[in-house]
């Protein structure tokens, strides 16, 4: 278990931030699998969240079963994060989470993301700002860094800590490195050693072995899953149950039913233009664990509608019951 100031993260594993596809009815799903400490919204423009409408903005739309849930913010420009704050105090949010780690330029381009840490001076006002603004839980999303740099890394982490950070996730590779490459996990236990606040680790965790390897290799306090939990929703259920020793009722991977769970969940929660784009992005990872999956991701890729995205899915699944589930 996780404490940061009133917010226990129990069992210490958490959603990463993912743009297209942590919303609600994915962090739904992870909330009736179990296994989950920490939800997280994708990364939130600062600068926009105050007057996105939260009855229908697929980014704040939210169901009282999806806590505790953190809202990260995209920011570059110090003006815009007491509005930003008071939006999340005002949703309800349990957690605040700086992305200081995106390295995509358009993001990058704006001085957000990891564009934030080439400036020491100017992300120390930012953080130090968002702290005075905010009593919950307040994390921060690095990577390692350009290159590999001992000195500099333990500066910005000590730095971070300093001004009153709760919790670092680190996600174990260099800024320009891909998601294919092996993460860096060992790094992580570098920063482990450096700071008190507790330290999670993400990247490249797919299985359960992963996990315990990550947590061998890193030492840390926690564990932060991405891509992993889209392609097995019940991933978090199968770690805080095997590492953790989390008491959870037997799981039944019924992937169909998941799958449409999800559809009818976007129907009802989202406007027709922003549900398809949802489904593709979510097919393109949970397609993964069936042998054929191309298929099925191909299928919903080339669908023009949800209705017939669902329709194509549903003949996959008839020819595929017998497909098992790749680890
Ligand atoms: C589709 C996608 C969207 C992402 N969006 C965000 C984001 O909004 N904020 C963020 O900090 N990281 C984002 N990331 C990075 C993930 O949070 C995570 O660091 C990365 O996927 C590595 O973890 P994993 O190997 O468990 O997936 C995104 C990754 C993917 C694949």
């Amino acid at each position: 278990m996780i404490e940061i100031r009133n917010l226990c993260i129990n069992p210490p594993l958490l959603l990463a931030p993912m743009a297209g596809l942590t919303h609600s009815v994915f962090r739904s799903l992870l909330m009736q699998l179990g296994g989950v400490g920490l939800l997280s919204t994708e990364m939130l423009s600062a600068r926009r969240l105050p007057m996105e409408n939260a009855a229908v903005s697929p980014f704040l739309v939210s169901t009282e079963e999806e806590h505790p849930l953190s809202y990260q913010l995209l920011v570059a420009d110090k003006s815009h994060l007491a509005a930003a704050i008071d939006r999340v105090h005002q949703l309800g949010g349990d957690a605040i989470d700086l992305n200081l780690g995106c390295p995509a330029p358009q993001v990058r381009n704006f001085g957000g993301g990891s564009k934030l840490v080439d400036d020491t001076d100017h992300l120390r006002q930012l953080v130090a700002e968002a702290r005075a603004h905010t009593s919950l839980p307040l994390t921060a999303k690095i990577r390692l860094g350009d290159q590999l740099d001992e000195a500099r890394l333990k500066s910005l982490c000590r730095m971070l800590e300093g001004e009153g950070i709760d919790l670092l996730t680190v996600h174990a590779r260099l800024r320009k490195e891909p998601f294919s490459r092996k993460p860096r996990w060992e790094w992580v236990g570098k920063v482990k050693k450096w700071l008190s606040i507790p330290v999670v680790t993400n990247g490249g965790i797919f299985s359960v072995e992963d996990g315990r390897r990550c947590l061998e290799l890193s030492g840390a306090d926690g564990l932060m899953l991405g891509r992993g939990a889209a392609i097995r929703p019940w991933l978090f259920h199968e770690i805080a149950s095997e590492l953790y020793g989390v008491n959870l009722p037997l799981l039944d991977v019924d992937r169909p039913a998941f799958y449409f769970y999800f559809v009818d969940q976007l129907e009802k929660r989202f406007r027709p233009e922003r549900r398809l784009g949802r489904l593709k992005e979510f097919t393109h990872y949970f397609s993964k664990t069936y042998p054929f999956g191309l298929r099925l991701a191909s299928a919903v890729q080339t669908s023009s509608s949800v209705e017939e995205a669902r329709e194509r899915a549903g003949i996959f699944f008839a020819r595929s019951s017998s497909q098992p589930i790749l680890a």
